[in-house]
């Protein structure tokens, strides 16, 4: 996808493709009122004859017979007060998705000019292009026909009211594009079946992303190599399947050599079926997301290596199957972590907290300023907060503050749950230092609070993306969350 800034009026810029806003009950004003004088009155036409009102989200898509653009988009904005971030990215997927199937090869965005409350220039561009990256995206199915053809559009413009803007919304923009490539190489992850995305697969992804990428190092820990760091933990949820286990460690080198880095930890459990304590049947096919927070760790990776972040970043993926089996971990079966603490395994559905403190330990040996896991962890965490809102737990306010800032910023939202004492006191053990897992009341906390325990010292931070990391229904899917959030922290974690 090529990029561009535009200034000027848009009556003078040839495009395949003018994208505008209208807002509800309004005239057409700026780029919308140039458009309107330059083909003799469409846009004006459109409202008077009351075919288009400006509601939000609402696409009209006018052929003008003259005038610089080929086609003009015209987008409801919704009434203009209150009109926020929300509702500009709202306008932007919806003009895209109809823009992508048109046969427009390029497209400018005029949208841009509106004044949107807490945004800037560069935010902009960046959801402009983050959104169209979001248009164009197909999900890899697996049919025995091809359906659908490729979009056309391979160039995006953004409009700035002046040239001094110009550099601030190339920026945006490439870095959009940036977090574009990674969200979808998250998505395709996440949405391919177990039976394809095993361990191993994400393993060879990962190698294939250091020789795409001259940042970018991979490496892959293998069975024997887990059993020699003590990893009891990691290696009890793996004990049931067939499919080997790999624990992939990604790097990116943006900064110098001994800059601490960033960790990001993501859970990688190709499928849970829940192990001995087996799931329910309906919703099991979602479990194939359950690597979802690898897959934003590959995503954010490779939006690293887009943009060239000129940080060090590390990513660490504990990747498995969560299957029964005559060798599987059973309920009661008592685990030595890499930590050496020992864990009662009261239910072997509570698996990703065990991957991930052996992760979280393994960490360490990077000396990180930070460590931020993400884990689609608890059904707790759904109810909780639903679907809109990922949540965020942390042992440092600061580094909490950040993830909730970059959430807000990138218009992909975490919001702060306690890691109280209280909590930790659910998982005592008769048995061993503690328990995996205990009753239902706050789990998404009680799940933080057993990762806790293994941050002793670290500057730590654990995202809960069970909700926002896929939809469920018609629109089954991978949402590429939280991609925008990870790579807005890292381009401003300092
Ligand atoms: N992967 C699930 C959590 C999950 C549930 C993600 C629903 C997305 C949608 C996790 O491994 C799990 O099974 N957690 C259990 C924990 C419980 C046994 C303490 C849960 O949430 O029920
Ligand atoms: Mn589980
Ligand atoms: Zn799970």
């Amino acid at each position: 996808m090529r990029s561009f800034v535009v200034t000027g009026s848009a009556a003078r810029q040839k495009t395949d493709c003018a994208i505008v806003g209208l807002h509800d009950g309004a005239e057409p004003s700026g780029a919308a009122a140039q458009l309107d004088a330059a083909t003799g009155g469409r846009i004006t036409r459109l409202v008077r004859r009351g075919d288009f009102r400006g509601r939000a989200g609402e696409v009209a898509l006018v052929d003008p017979d003259r005038g610089p653009a080929e086609r003009i988009l015209v987008v409801g904005l919704g009434k203009k007060d209150g009109y926020d971030r929300k509702r500009y990215k709202k306008a932007l997927a919806a003009a895209f998705a109809v823009a992508a199937k048109t046969g427009a090869r390029d497209a400018v965005s005029y949208l841009s000019l509106d004044s949107i409350a807490a945004t800037d220039t560069y935010y902009r561009a960046r959801l402009a292009a983050e959104a169209l990256g979001n248009a164009l995206y197909r999900v890899p199915a697996i049919r025995s026909k091809r359906d659908r053809s490729e979009s056309r559009l391979k160039s995006i413009g953004v409009a700035v009211a002046g040239r001094d803007q110009k550099a601030d919304a190339q920026r945006g923009l490439e870095h959009g594009l940036g977090i574009a490539a990674g969200a979808a190489l998250t998505r395709d992850l996440a949405n391919l079946p177990a039976n394809v995305c095993t361990p191993g697969h994400l393993a060879q992804r990962a190698r294939e992303l250091a020789k795409a990428y001259a940042s970018v190092r991979a490496q892959v820990l293998e069975e024997r190599d887990l059993k020699r760091l003590k990893m009891g933990s990691f290696l009890s949820v793996t004990a049931g399947t067939d499919e080997p286990a790999k624990l992939v460690v990604l790097r990116h080198d943006g900064g110098r050599k001994n800059e601490a880095p960033i960790v990001l930890v993501g859970k990688g459990v190709t499928f849970d079926s829940g192990g001995i304590s087996l799931k329910q049947p309906p919703g099991m096919d979602e479990m194939k997301f359950d690597m979802t927070g690898a897959a934003s760790v590959f995503g954010a990776i490779k939006a690293a290596a887009e943009i060239g972040l000129k940080k060090n970043v590390i990513g660490i993926v504990p990747a498995c199957e969560n299957m029964p089996s005559g060798r599987a971990t059973k309920p009661g079966d008592i685990v030595t972590s890499m930590s050496g603490q020992t864990i009662e395994v009261i239910n072997t559905d509570a698996e990703g907290r065990l991957i991930l403190c052996d992760a979280l330990t393994y960490s360490r040996r990077f000396k990180p300023a930070v460590v931020v896991d993400i884990a689609t962890l608890t059904g707790a965490c759904v109810i909780a907060l639903g679907a809109h809102l990922s949540a965020v737990m942390s042992n440092d306010d600061d580094l909490a503050a950040e993830l909730q800032e970059a959430g807000r910023r990138a218009e992909d939202r975490c919001w702060r749950m306690p890691l109280a004492e209280e909590y930790h006191d659910q998982l005592k053990s008769n048995f061993a230092d503690f328990a995996n897992a205990c009753g239902r009341d706050g789990g998404a906390i009680t799940a933080a609070c057993f990762l806790a325990k293994f941050t002793d010292g670290l500057r730590w931070a654990h995202l809960d993306i069970a909700g926002t990391a896929y939809l469920t229904g018609s629109h089954k899917g991978s949402t590429g969350r939280p991609v925008p959030l990870l790579v807005d922290f890292l381009l401003h974690h300092d």
